[in-house]
């Protein structure tokens, strides 16, 4: 891509100046205002403030050297010393041309693919997936399908929570007070009736916790009938998550949950107190982080006193696991922010544990879902939004709106577009905002087809499919692409930008800039379509702009289809 080829360009030209330069750091990104430039580096800069120069000079210097003809009209210095790169419009031109002819698709794929474990989504059995677990697997997705696209080897797995104390009370509650019609009906409506009567009893009734207890103790020793309770609570939250799964359009290479590593649990603990990384500790063993203040308040139980284990014991044994498995370069988590101090320990305890390990390992954390009132995301009724209904009313709001838009359309089509339109929106307004930030849940924004959302979007492209139906086109079989008017030449360049917007997405783990990306692109293609007539225009100039539609179908399509977003010929 020219973003690529003029970093090729500049790092000779930097390496001249400064032989001791580290050239890793010579990037090439695209301007952010294209008044300025259409590339531009601020290495230059970053390099002269590091060995006290002037950058202003040190840029004229860089500048004097370089050599970015073949693609350049000039370039030129701006401000405390960016150097700015601007293309020549045939440069632009032939870009496009070469997409055209499936040369390229605006990105290439990584020179150096790495092997990337995913954890997101991980549910909890026996409890219905809330919108907590949306944003982890819509988000963990969007990253899967990105990284995939740039060539990155991607393993998913589902860490699901399918062990733990409240087994113990949901036993109790199995065995004295279910009712096998309406666990048939709705599994996870009755196993958290099961669960909400226990658990209140086990306030009042100190014999009930007791009771709980001893259904736990049986269950881990592999007690006959416990297990066959316990498997049969994880069949059927299993079937319920995979039909969510399946309306979502998200699929996992695997789903080893908590349980797959209980059994490695004590010899984890026994390698870390082998290793002098834990120690005993009030009849528990634990780890101390008395090297690192903001963790040394929070020390690390591996073991209670008890025998118990504990989450993070349970990570650390999946940790090993995938890294013997899988060998990967990089493990990313995608949870909630009130996670971060549990992924915290956990890392600091594997560095300790596996010093040798060269895995990269990220939390990828995100704010809440809050309701249009600013507290936390609940129903009329304030009960928790379960995942399943909040899908559901997504479609049936999007019937609506297509229903509106388009009557003539017969019911089944309409269904169908506003499955995609309906459950696309969700995700979309998921995506969008800042992961770390909060954000306000809002039926009516994500579904305008106005404004930065998916629906706008998905019509953008469908406008385009509309515009090769009406002229029954196909695409030029040798596409010469002309880009006389500054729309056309705006559009164009933004076309380049997709490869560069996908790699932040990629290193920063941020869907939202690709949201941005989009919605630019879409208003891009609005203003070449009103000022450009497109069927219309004279056959060289029509070829070009055929050509132009055809790749920004394209690339919407791609790029909607990483956020895990599906389009429509027709809405
Ligand atoms: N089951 C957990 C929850 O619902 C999330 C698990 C995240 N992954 C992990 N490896 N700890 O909060």
């Amino acid at each position: 891509m020219l973003r690529h080829l003029l970093e090729a360009a500049l790092r000779p030209a930097v390496a001249a100046v400064l032989p001791d330069a580290d050239l890793n750091l010579v990037q090439v990104r695209p301007c952010p205002d294209p008044r300025f430039g259409d590339y531009q580096t601020a290495a230059v800069m970053a390099l002269a403030k590091q060995r006290h120069l002037n950058p202003r000079q040190l840029a004229a210097d860089v500048q004097a050297r370089l050599d970015v003809q073949p693609w350049c009209n000039h370039t030129t210095i701006a401000g405390a010393g960016f150097l700015n790169f601007h293309l020549n419009p045939q440069t632009v031109a032939n870009a496009l041309a070469a997409a055209a002819r499936g040369e390229h698709r605006f990105f290439q794929p990584t020179p150096a693919p790495r092997t990337v474990v995913l954890d997101f989504s991980s549910p909890n059995v026996a409890k219905p997936m809330h919108v907590g677990h949306i944003r982890s697997t819509i988000l963990g997705d969007s990253l899967a399908r990105t990284l995939r696209l740039l060539g990155h080897r991607v393993i998913t797995d589902n860490h699901i929570g399918d062990w733990g104390t409240q087994f113990g009370m949901l036993i109790v509650g199995w065995k004295r007070s279910l009712n096998p019609a309406a666990l048939n009906r709705d599994p996870f409506a009755e196993l958290e009736r099961l669960y909400q009567i226990i658990h209140a009893e086990c306030r009042q009734n100190p014999a009930t916790l007791e009771a709980a207890r001893a259904e736990l103790v049986k269950l881990q020793a592999g007690d006959d009938e416990n297990r066959r309770i316990w498997q049969e609570m994880i069949r059927l939250s299993q079937s319920q998550f995979d039909t969510i799964y399946g309306r979502l359009g998200v699929h996992f290479d695997h789903a080893l949950g908590e349980s797959f590593y209980n059994p490695s649990l004590p010899d984890v603990v026994r390698q870390l107190i082998h290793q002098r990384v834990a120690r005993e500790s009030d009849g528990a063993q634990v780890v101390f982080f008395d090297d690192d203040p903001s963790l040394k308040p929070h020390p690390a139980i591996v073991q209670k006193r008890d025998g118990a284990f504990n989450y993070a014991t349970t990570d650390l044994a999946t940790l090993d696991y995938r890294l013997r498995t899988w060998h990967p370069d990089e493990i990313i988590y995608v949870t909630d922010a009130r996670q971060q101090l549990h992924f915290s320990q956990v890392f600091h305890v594997f560095r300790r544990w596996h010093p040798d390990a060269r895995v990269r390992l990220a939390h990828v954390w995100f704010g809440s879902i809050l309701g249009e009132d600013g507290k936390p995301f609940k129903t009329r009724s304030g009960d928790t939004v379960k995942l399943a209904d909040l899908l559901d009313e997504a479609e049936e709001r999007a019937f609506q709106v297509v229903t509106a838009k388009n009557p003539d359309l017969s019911l089944d089509q309409r269904k169908e577009i506003a499955r995609v339109v309906g459950i696309g929106a969700v995700k979309y307004a998921d995506l969008l905002p800042n992961r770390q930030s909060d954000y306000v849940f809002s039926w009516d924004r994500m579904l305008a087809l106005n404004g930065n959302t998916a629906p706008y979007l998905q019509y953008a492209y469908a406008r385009i499919r509309s515009i090769f139906r009406k002229g029954q086109l196909a695409q030029p079989p040798s596409p010469a692409v002309r880009l006389d008017a500054p729309e056309e030449m705006a559009l164009a360049k933004h076309l380049l930008n997709f490869g560069c917007t996908l790699e932040t997405v990629a290193a920063e783990y941020r869907p939202n800039y690709l949201c941005n990306y989009l919605y630019d692109l879409a208003g891009l293609f609005t203003r070449f379509y009103e000022s450009c007539p497109v069927l219309k225009a004279d056959p060289p100039a029509r070829a070009s702009r055929v050509t132009l539609c055809q790749l920004t179908a394209q690339v919407i399509q791609q790029a909607l289809d990483s956020l895990g977003i599906r389009v429509l010929d027709q809405m």
